[in-house]
């Protein structure tokens, strides 16, 4: 019977997504747009979106690659620099569609160049955020090329990030992307300022995947896959029905090319099927019912937001993710799972 099995949420939210610019945002907006209700839009385009005027332009050419009357809201997050002042931080915090500013530390992940390079030089600046309930997305690990880069989350919370959150306890912070179980235990130990979110390849894969059979850049993310014990941590902690957890999906597409070369670019694309995978991951885990407040309430509570009216029905019924998106003349983008069956299916939507 279990072919059967459906499952109706409440819509869910996206907490954390890449959809890049021109053809491949095209290519990628549609897939996230059939499964959440809003997306939480990732600064780091090349130059960074760092003002309100430049959020509001991205925002409409993401809502372009939509037909008129799609019903998909776009949340923007603002890129922090060293250069950040107070009176942005006032404008973005009367903008409408500006929830947050994403913290990239400098030379930490993909376009990130512009990023903060001493948390210290902004203290002004995350105090007025926490003045106007400005949430703070961190990209939470140290650059230094001298950590090991398996221990640099957990090194960025003990040394930049439980300092940060004792200093400006108000703050609301985010571990985007929590890979570690320091990092869970960081976010479950400290208040309710403090949340994560969590993507489903985290949740699905250890770092063996990168290596599993060769070589395999398209399971190259940062922050980088970890061991198991990391992973059964992220698990545990989604499965915990915590309102401090909730799910960002991180999907973040390079084209094949980029990714399948020297110096290949870290990001896994998940959009094409995000909702069916962490369906799958919490259907593992024996706790379906914890899903709808992972997928659809606690980020929306985090946020101040209002929780989505509408459903989204997931269905035990198996479907094959295509190899490749091809888009533009030559271009394509390698899915999470490429050709391989994923067991749930979207089924329905009411909104
Ligand atoms: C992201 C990207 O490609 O923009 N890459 C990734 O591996 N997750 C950046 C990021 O979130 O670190
Ligand atoms: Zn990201």
């Amino acid at each position: 019977m279990s072919e059967n099995l459906t499952l109706t949420i409440a819509q869910p939210d996206d907490w954390h997504v890449h959809f890049r610019q021109g053809a491949i945002m095209a290519q990628v907006v549609p897939h996230t747009a059939a499964r959440f209700a809003r997306a939480m839009v990732m600064p780091n385009l090349s130059p960074p979106i760092v003002t309100v005027a430049q959020a509001r332009n991205y925002r409409a050419e993401i809502m372009a690659t939509l037909p008129a009357d799609a019903k998909f809201n776009p949340l923007m997050s603002l890129y922090l620099t060293d250069h950040t002042t107070r009176q942005q931080v006032t404008e973005a915090a009367a903008a409408q569609h500006i929830v947050g500013y994403k913290l990239y530390p400098a030379a930490s992940t993909t376009n990130s160049a512009r990023g903060v390079t001493r948390v210290s030089n902004i203290m002004p600046v995350l105090e007025g955020m926490a003045e106007h309930r400005l949430v703070l997305q961190v990209h939470a690990e140290v650059s230094d090329p001298e950590v090991d880069i398996f221990d640099r989350e957990a090194v960025f919370i003990e040394q930049i990030l439980a300092p940060l959150h004792r200093e400006i306890p108000d703050l609301k912070i985010i571990v985007e992307h929590v890979t570690t179980a320091q990092g869970v235990q960081f976010v479950q130990q400290t208040g309710d300022q403090v949340a994560a979110t969590i993507t489903a390849h985290h949740l699905m894969f250890n770092r063996n995947e990168m290596f599993r059979g060769g070589l395999r850049p398209h399971a190259y993310c940062l922050p980088v896959l970890k061991r198991e014990s990391h992973r059964l941590a992220l698990r545990k902690a989604a499965a915990s029905g915590s309102r401090a957890f909730f799910a960002g999906t991180d999907s973040a597409p390079h084209t094949r090319q980029s990714k399948q070369r020297d110096y290949g670019c870290a990001g896994i694309y998940s959009a094409h099927a995000a909702m069916e995978l962490y369906v799958e991951v919490f259907e593992s885990m024996q706790a379906l019912e914890k899903l709808e407040g992972f997928a659809s309430h606690h980020g929306a509570d985090f946020y101040g937001l209002a929780r989505n009216a509408g459903k989204l029905t997931l269905q035990k019924k198996p479907w094959r993710a295509p190899p490749s998106y091809r888009f533009g003349r030559q271009h394509e983008i390698i899915p999470l799972c490429a050709g391989q069956p994923i067991a749930w299916s979207i089924a329905g939507r009411d909104c």
